[in-house]
């Protein structure tokens, strides 16, 4: 997530002199001019030579990735050359592939919905019946059939995480005249999208007129349930919402909220639902006063939530939505405890149109990215238990897994309804001790339980205990529990969790051969050579690392009052680069393949890079600090990407992580810079897919230009693909809203179902760019990357 509404996006939630995204762009501008007054230097010249042939369809002819022995279906395609500057404004797939439109922001999905307008002249009325905006992540959950899970029809869950004001309002603007009106457009456009999608005569579309089409939007009505629910710090104003105002009418009862912000990447359940997770929800609040007492009648409540503001990135200003200025409810000032009920991972029954969706506070509260589940056997010979993997994207945060009390029940879908609002979270600590593999390491889940005994010393020789600390006080352990879950990010500061380079989506290994767990219905068994195996994408963190004066090494606070974004912590060997721009992607395996197990073993997969790259380290950093040293880290900005020749599937800030069934990993990046500065070399953003066995990556997708490739799910039998990408054309002004991007009209006259694309406007017509979902087939039919 970038763009104008988020102009800072994870960069500068807090104050304390963290790099803007201006500075970024200044940064990387000063690194571009030097690299091109250096010029191409011969070696990178021999590094691009039948590779980088154009910014066009063209492979490396390499042969096939063979399938493996243990359950890796293969890559068939070839890496196309990455889409080097001026970007073109197109979708690029190999040989043999097809890349359809099937559905853009603002077309009708629910009955009734009117056709998107060019001038985004529509009401929020009108948008609460059409597809959202910036859509993210994504499942398909297909119709049952008397053959099986149905591969031409289903429901697709989409989320629509954030806004582009400057697109989405006709005037695009959000200063004087900022009305209820545009906040409420605003919030409708965010939150869920769910449409029902269906292939007919060989041409997928969607079902504008399903009764299951449906809108999840920012004033949805919501239920909260789990450990937090009920809690006083949840009780927050209540506020009739209405097209022209909210009113207050009360208190809420913690068990009650409005909407859901900033959805950025899932999950789905064994049972048939969908999970969004609110990431930077905090962006959408802002404050009309002071973010100062709350006045709960307790001060030292009080203070607890003045601290949570500031640990979440709660600011006056917010991301510049200003939706707080015409909606009291979003007014931190005069609603402090409305930030509680965010944070969340929300599950939706996306069969039943009428049902509340249920923040399931259980899981934690954070900037939650994604929420990948697994099953296993545990270590007592029970079956069908079941962890959730999550990361909390923000600079030097963390890695969480949820194992939930009881067994999925597979006999019984009500059985499970309730099944996510009890269990353990634990958060990651990434040991430097070694693994029994070679560059293995190891690694411990500690629960965020009252019990588990801090990183504070009680003065006694000891520590305290969570449960002992004044953040987590409660009468009883049940409301320390819901105080722990509360204030997620206090509590994994708190026991000496690791800090990681910006957790973005997990992804659990999967195997052709009937090993492992997948959503279209695999085993779950795992032994030696099918491990239980998740990985992690980080996808940058430029506060990481210290030495010298400027740029002195801190961590979070364990008392909890930090705010992350801002510490500078050291490299470690899970987080190994300095100013690690180019992110990297982490994976580990649960001791005894158990999602119960609270220890696991953890090795690098990837560190991302530019083999071609002439950037070096920064003067203010000192490579005495580096951990280059350890086996197989490499080179700071170069990475370490397996690609033949070397070079032609380099990739930096990953972020989209996914295997489909047959064993792949796709990988989809949210790189900044639209092919300029760091990125020069490696293009505009991709998605590439990889063979988790020898860890070579093949680029499979390039983007249009300023935008990022997030999101992707097939149909069950992997011949479909659904792709997402986000906002195109980010940073257009309010003036010129075409100004980077008339993407998809660019590149698509009609959508997938041969309709007109937008009636009366030809294909390249210079219309507003729209967040779209793809859909991606083969020629011949085939599965897509085999
Ligand atoms: Fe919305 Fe962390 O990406
Ligand atoms: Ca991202
Ligand atoms: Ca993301």
């Amino acid at each position: 997530m970038k763009g104008n509404r988020h102009p800072t996006n994870d960069l500068t939630i807090n104050s304390s002199g963290n790099e803007s995204i201006r500075d970024v762009i200044d940064r990387t501008g000063i690194d571009r001019r030097r690299f091109l007054g250096a010029g191409l230097q011969a070696s990178i010249a021999v590094a691009l030579a039948g590779v980088y042939t154009g910014a066009t369809l063209r492979s490396a002819a390499a042969a096939p990735l063979a399938p493996s022995a243990n359950g890796f279906g293969g890559i068939g395609f070839d890496s196309i050359a990455a889409k080097l500057a001026p970007v073109a404004n197109s979708v690029d797939v190999p040989l043999g592939y097809k890349a359809e439109l099937l559905v853009a922001w603002g077309d009708p999905i629910v009955a009734g919905g009117p056709a998107w307008l060019p001038d985004a002249s529509q009401s929020a009325a009108d948008q609460e019946k059409q597809y959202g905006m910036h859509n993210d992540g994504m499942h398909y959950f297909p119709f049952a059939t008397r053959t099986g899970p149905s591969n031409e029809r289903g429901l697709l869950c989409v989320n629509n995480e954030y806004t582009h004001e400057e697109i989405l309002f006709t005037d695009g603007q959000v200063g004087a005249g900022y009305t209820i009106a545009k906040c409420r457009k605003s919030q409708a456009a965010h939150g869920v999208s769910i449409l029902e999608v269906r292939k007919t005569n060989g041409k997928w579309g969607v079902v504008r007129t399903s009764s299951l089409g449906r809108r999840i939007t920012s004033n949805t009505p919501m239920r909260i349930s789990g450990p937090a629910a009920g809690h006083a710090l949840l009780q927050s104003k209540k506020y009739a919402i209405a097209p022209t105002g909210s009113a207050q009418i009360g208190v809420n009862n913690g068990f009650e909220a409005n909407g859901t912000i900033n959805n950025c990447a899932h999950g789905y359940t064994p049972w048939g639902t969908y999970l969004t997770c609110e990431e930077n929800w905090n962006g959408n609040f802002g404050a009309t006063g002071a973010i100062g007492s709350p006045n709960t009648g307790s001060a030292a409540l009080d203070a607890v939530v003045v601290n949570q503001q500031t640990r979440y990135g709660v600011t006056a200003g917010g991301f510049g939505y200003r939706w707080h200025t015409v909606d009291p409810r979003l007014d931190v000032s005069t609603n402090p405890l409305e930030t509680n009920l965010f944070g969340w991972v929300v599950e939706i029954d996306p069969f039943d149109p009428a049902s509340k969706p249920v923040k399931r506070t259980a899981l934690g509260r954070f900037k939650h990215e994604s929420a990948q589940v697994a099953l296993s056997y545990d270590a007592q010979g029970i079956a069908n238990r079941i962890a959730y993997y999550q990361g909390d994207d923000e600079r030097n945060e963390y890695i969480y897994k949820f194992v939930a009390t009881q067994a999925f029940n597979p006999r019984n879908r009500a059985a499970n309804r309730e099944l996510l609002d009890s269990g353990i979270l634990y958060v990651a600590k990434f040991l430097s001790t070694p693994g029994a593999s070679t560059g293995s390491f190891r690694g411990e889940w500690i629960a965020l339980v009252p019990d588990t005994t801090s990183v504070i010393a009680n003065g006694q020789g000891g520590f305290f205990k969570l449960r002992e600390l004044p953040q987590f006080a409660g009468a009883s352990d049940t409301e320390v529990q819901a105080l722990i879950l509360i204030k997620t990010r206090q509590a994994a500061d708190a026991v000496g969790a690791t800090m990681m380079d910006r957790p973005e989506w997990a992804a659990l290994r999967t195997y052709t051969d009937g090993y492992g767990y997948n959503y279209s219905g695999g085993g779950y068994g795992y032994d030696a050579t099918h491990p239980l195996e998740v990985y992690c994408t980080l996808t940058n963190n430029n506060r990481r690392g210290g030495g010298g004066s400027t740029n002195a090494t801190s961590v979070n606070n364990p008392n909890g009052t930090s705010a992350a974004g801002g510490a500078r912590p050291p490299v470690d060997v899970a987080n190994p680069r300095p100013d690690n721009d180019y992110g990297h992607i982490i994976r580990w395996r649960e001791d005894g393949n158990y999602v119960t197990a609270t220890g696991f073993e953890w090795d690098l997969f990837a560190l991302c890079g530019d083999t071609a790259t002439t950037k070096t380290l920064g003067a203010t950093y000192q490579t005495a600090n580096l951990v280059d040293g350890v086996a197989g880290i490499g080179p700071v900005y170069q990475g370490n990407i397996v690609d033949a020749p070397a070079g032609s599937a380099d990739l930096g800030a990953p972020d989209g992580l996914w295997f489909d069934q047959f064993g792949r990993l796709w990988i989809q990046t949210d790189q900044a810079g639209n092919a300029t500065g760091d990125f020069a070399n490696i293009g505009a953003n991709c998605m590439a897919c990889a063979d988790p066995n020898t860890k070579e990556i093949r680029r499979f997708l390039t983007s249009p230009n300023n935008c990022e490739v997030t999101g992707v799910v097939n149909t069950p039998d992997g011949k479909s693909m659904f792709v997402g990408i986000q906002h195109p054309g980010e940073d257009s002004v309010a003036a010129n809203p075409t100004q980077f991007s008339n993407w998809p009209q660019s590149q698509f006259g009609k959508n997938s179902a041969g309709e007109d694309l937008v009636a009366g406007q030809a294909q390249g017509a210079n219309i507003r760019p729209r967040s779209s979902v793809l859909v991606i087939t083969r020629d011949d039919g085939g599965v897509i990357g085999a």
